[in-house]
């Protein structure tokens, strides 16, 4: 049990967007539901990918070795099993429940490999951007085991697992000061409420994959994102399950910098992209 967190006046969902199919890394199919074009609307938000497939050739291939600078990725595997390993030495096996966070910073090149031939994977990559003076900090990476992850249950029994940031007087895996996020997943019994404070000015969404949730006067299916309005007098969001539902809601304070990305380089100007490419090229990165 928790202390209850109560809000006054819950923000509007303002767009519901449905992701976009893609495929990436060697032909991982994914859906990319916080696209390119949304990345000013949702700072610091970069990317959310969702996988989700019972079908090996939709994974197997995974994403082999690849690089980044400037942002860091947190994947949160549902189901599934995959292997990373990076530049920097760092290596770990990910799975059912688990979350690995990975500050690429000046610069990591790394692969993602499944350890399956059959069976689900399921899962989540957001990338969330890192201020211009901490993009081309040191690498940084850790792997919380589902049972390492802090979680907690509402009266009205609903789960929560607080990957980042605060809820209800518990504190998340990870905290960051420049962006602050916040990434819950929320497990909802048909009929729950659940209620999270979050201050106006950060930007925030939910994403529904199982069920379907209600915020507001608006319902929001499975496999869509629902963008929270920031209206100055609303102080959280508000969700119901209108059935048995789980849904991630994430939130961040946003950084108001440029941002200038080519793939997997997220910096603030195209001279600092040139710089990363070439800083790539020689080998300079890990
Ligand atoms: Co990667």
């Amino acid at each position: 049990m928790s202390p209850a967190a109560t809000i006054s006046k819950p923000r509007r969902v303002e767009r519901l967007v449905t992701g976009m199919a893609t495929s990436d890394g060697a032909g991982v199919k994914l859906t990319r539901v916080l696209t390119q074009d949304l990345q000013r609307r949702l700072d610091p938000f970069l990317m959310l990918d969702a996988f989700g497939t019972e079908n090996p050739e939709d994974y197997i291939a995974g994403f082999p070795d690849h690089p980044h600078r400037g942002f860091e990725t947190v994947t949160y595997m549902i189901a599934g099993r995959m292997r990373h390993r990076d530049s920097a030495g760092h290596e770990g096996l990910l799975e059912n429940g688990g979350v690995q966070w990975m500050t690429a910073g000046r610069g990591v090149v790394h692969s993602e490999i499944p350890q399956q031939e059959e069976g689900a994977m399921e899962g989540f990559q957001l990338w969330l951007n890192l201020p211009g003076r901490d993009k081309l900090c040191a690498p940084w990476y850790r792997d919380f085991a589902a049972a390492e992850l802090p979680r907690y249950t509402t009266e009205a029994g609903v789960e929560v697992v607080v990957i980042a940031g605060e809820s209800h007087g518990v504190a998340g895996a990870v905290v960051r000061e420049a962006t602050q996020p916040l990434y819950l997943d929320i497990h909802l019994p048909a009929g729950a409420r659940f209620e999270q404070p979050l201050p106006a000015g950060h930007n925030a969404f939910l994403y529904t994959y199982r069920g379907a949730v209600r915020s507001g006067d608006t319902d929001v299916p499975a496999q869509r994102m629902a963008i929270l309005a920031n209206d100055a007098d609303r102080d959280g969001v508000a969700i119901e399950a209108t059935r048995e539902a789980k849904c991630l809601l994430v939130a961040g304070r946003p950084l108001q910098e440029s941002i200038a990305q080519y793939g997997p380089f997220v910096m603030n100007s195209e001279q600092e992209i040139r710089q990363a490419i070439f800083d790539y090229q020689a080998g300079h990165f890990g």
